[in-house]
């Protein structure tokens, strides 16, 4: 096995890069002849960013599990798909030819079927980081269901409406699930959601941590009890769905700057061809290599990097379970060198985190397998790349900076493994098929080297959203039209004298806390959601190890108790109305908020104090009430 469209040195990348800018439908169409199709496309793209409608290889039939396994049965059906290691180190690691999880797959798309699902069904899936978490996903897609998976950090609420907003009729779940000494209730938090969530029909529950859980009779089926009823029907075949390459694979939930998070999607074709190319190209993958994306599957880059990217590529993807500093802040390394890993893709939250326990966890730890080093999620700063590149590269394994989102699917902006040259804190240059534009505040291009804009692609890419779920107009409106004609990225970047690309951070009222998506706004509808509170403002603050933290300005009636009992129950419903990863890190409470005669909160003075750049506030003579900030400065936490 080999991968012909694999990039090999710096010139290749040139040639391919212009190909795919002078020719993009050939480079494409050249790219996804590698891979197996039921029928292949009548025309490559075709694509406007006024509605938007992006749609690729049309007309062209496949299912993505073919790809990801049956190919792989027939040429590799020993090798080993999935490494799953446990939270617990004492626990036995499992792991999965080909062959046995194309078995599993099949076996649990049964289940699927035999539970009512049917093509174009959404499933809802609230799991921990368990092999069946895999095999669900890849099941829905055999049988043409679209999985919406749900981080197993949010809460009931945001479960229900993500599971509402997508009127899914069947949930997967487990009883429970570990990270570090922790055991999470997920049933019984999807109980709670399910309380208004009325199309749902069908439960399917998993056993990881056997704590005891309600099960509904008519609705709640155990999982293994499913397994075994397929089973003794003696039916281990499922033939996948022949799916349209525009038809929904899945949708992922993300934060924007207003309202509630929106459901991106994304489709079939494009998404296979995107990820695979990306996972090849940027990784410089080598079959047999163990790849280990330490991501929650959750996110999207476990849905890209763990599952669709790897697998259907034929590669050997490690699934962990756990955190990163339980039982001890050496626990990734005590994997990378159980599991001979060579690739390792983490967060720079991760990397900073794991750099405050020091060198101590590494002493010991080998890491001798190791050959490329990833990071993703947020800007990683100078320190954590040196760290990184020393300490767990031993300066001998390329770093690959890897900038993309949600909604693009894969990897857009990324130095490739030992081919183009790394530069820290860089994601330095854009992967063939992508044009990126910078803009200024008007939309007009800037041109050059040495120059700073807001980030937009000008030209579509098969591993792009298509829409958001039930509502287009949304997507146009948030990323279509800001700028004409381009797709808005909500990032601020630098290209740099040398014409490489530094993303700076996100430009819009998106915070990035430990690499996670957050909405001021959804922040701040929870707070105002306690009662007490009249009004909050949310900013973003630089944070040491999060990189950026929650810092929330709140105006409210008559303390309970005391202040810092008020804040904790502040936090409280938060993390009730969406998950702990929202909490405030600070809340300070305040008489008014600084705003402008038309009523209009002045954010940019809110986040200087938060950062601690008193000094230099601005012009603050448009404010209703100027005295207002002398208060909130005077009373910074
Ligand atoms: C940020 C995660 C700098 C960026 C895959 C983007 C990054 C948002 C990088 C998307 C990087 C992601 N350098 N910033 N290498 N990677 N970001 O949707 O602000 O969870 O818009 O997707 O993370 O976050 P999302």
């Amino acid at each position: 096995m080999s991968y012909p469209y694999q990039i090999t040195s710096l010139k290749h990348y040139q040639e391919e890069y212009k190909r795919s800018v002078d020719t993009p439908e050939e480079f494409w169409a050249d790219i996804a002849n590698h891979f197996t199709w039921h029928r292949k496309w009548d025309q490559v793209l075709d694509w406007n960013f006024y509605e938007p409608r992006i749609e690729w290889f049309k007309g062209g039939k496949l299912n993505i599990t073919e790809n990801c396994l049956d190919r792989w049965v027939e040429t590799q059906p020993n090798a080993t798909a999935i490494i799953w290691e446990p939270n617990d180190p004492s626990e036995p690691h499992r792991t999965f030819t080909y062959k046995e999880l194309h078995h599993k797959v099949c076996q649990f798309a049964n289940v699927l079927k035999s539970n009512g699902a049917t093509r174009g069904d959404r499933i809802c899936i609230y799991m921990p980081m368990v092999p069946e978490l895999t095999i669900a996903i890849l099941a829905c897609a055999r049988i043409g269901a679209i999985h919406s998976v749900v981080f197993g950090g949010f809460s009931a609420q945001s479960i229900a409406d993500r599971i509402q907003d997508a009127q899914c009729n069947i949930v997967l779940t487990a009883d429970g699930g570990f990270r570090g000494n922790k055991s999470i209730p997920l049933k019984a938090v999807i109980d709670e959601a399910l309380t208004t969530c009325p199309s749902v029909e069908k439960v399917i529950v998993l056993t990881r941590t056997s704590v005891p859980v309600s099960m509904i009779k008519g609705r709640d089926v155990w999982w293994e009890d499913e397994i075994n009823k397929v089973e003794a029907q003696g039916n281990p075949i499922c033939k996948a769905e022949i799916m349209d390459a525009e038809d929904l694979l899945f949708i992922l939930y993300t934060s924007g700057s207003t309202g509630k998070p929106k459901g991106v999607v994304h489709t079939c074709g494009g998404y296979m061809v995107w990820t695979n190319y990306t996972f090849v190209n940027v990784f410089q993958y080598q079959p047999g290599q163990v790849h280990f994306c330490t991501a929650d599957i959750g996110w999207v880059t476990g849905h890209s990097y763990i599952i669709y990217g790897p697998l259907s590529a034929g590669a050997t993807s490690l699934m962990f379970e756990g955190i990163p500093t339980w039982p001890d802040a050496g626990r990734f390394w005590e994997i990378v060198d159980k599991h001979a890993v060579d690739i390792l893709y983490t967060a720079p939250t991760a990397i900073r985190s794991l750099m405050s326990f020091g060198t101590d966890p590494i002493k010991g730890k080998k890491l001798h397998s190791l050959k490329v080093l990833g990071t993703v999620g947020e800007p990683i700063n100078e320190e954590a790349w040196h760290w990184y590149d020393e300490h767990i590269g031993k300066r001998n394994c390329p770093i690959v900076d890897t900038w993309w989102q949600t909604e693009t699917g894969g990897v857009l902006i990324s130095n490739l493994a030992g081919i183009t040259k790394a530069k820290p804190s860089f994601a330095t240059l854009p992967l063939p098929g992508i044009q990126p534009v910078l803009v200024d505040e008007n939309g007009k291009k800037i041109e050059g080297n040495g120059v700073s804009g807001n980030l937009c692609i000008q030209f579509p890419w098969p591993g792009m959203l298509r829409t958001t779920f039930g509502d287009h107009e949304r997507c146009r409106t948030t990323y279509f039209s800001t700028y004409e004609n381009l797709y808005f990225t909500g990032d601020g970047c630098l290209r740099d004298n040398e014409g490489d690309y530094r993303i700076t951070g996100r430009v819009d009222d998106v915070l990035n806390v430990s690499g996670h998506r957050i909405g001021t706004a959804e922040v701040e509808n929870a707070i105002n959601m306690h009662t007490g509170v009249v009004e909050s403002a949310v900013v973003g603050y630089p944070h040491d190890i999060k990189g950026q933290g929650i810092y929330a300005y709140v105006i409210f009636n008559g303390i309970h108790i005391d202040e810092n009992q008020t804040r904790l129950d502040i936090s409280q419903t938060v993390s009730k109305i969406i998950g702990a990863i929202a909490k405030p890190d600070k809340i300070q409470f305040v008489s008014g908020l600084p705003k402008t005669r038309s009523g209009k909160i002045m954010r940019r003075i809110l986040r200087k104090i938060a950062e601690g750049e008193l000094a230099n506030l601005g012009d603050t003579s448009t404010l209703l009430d100027p005295l207002v900030v002398e208060e909130i400065k005077s009373n910074k936490l």
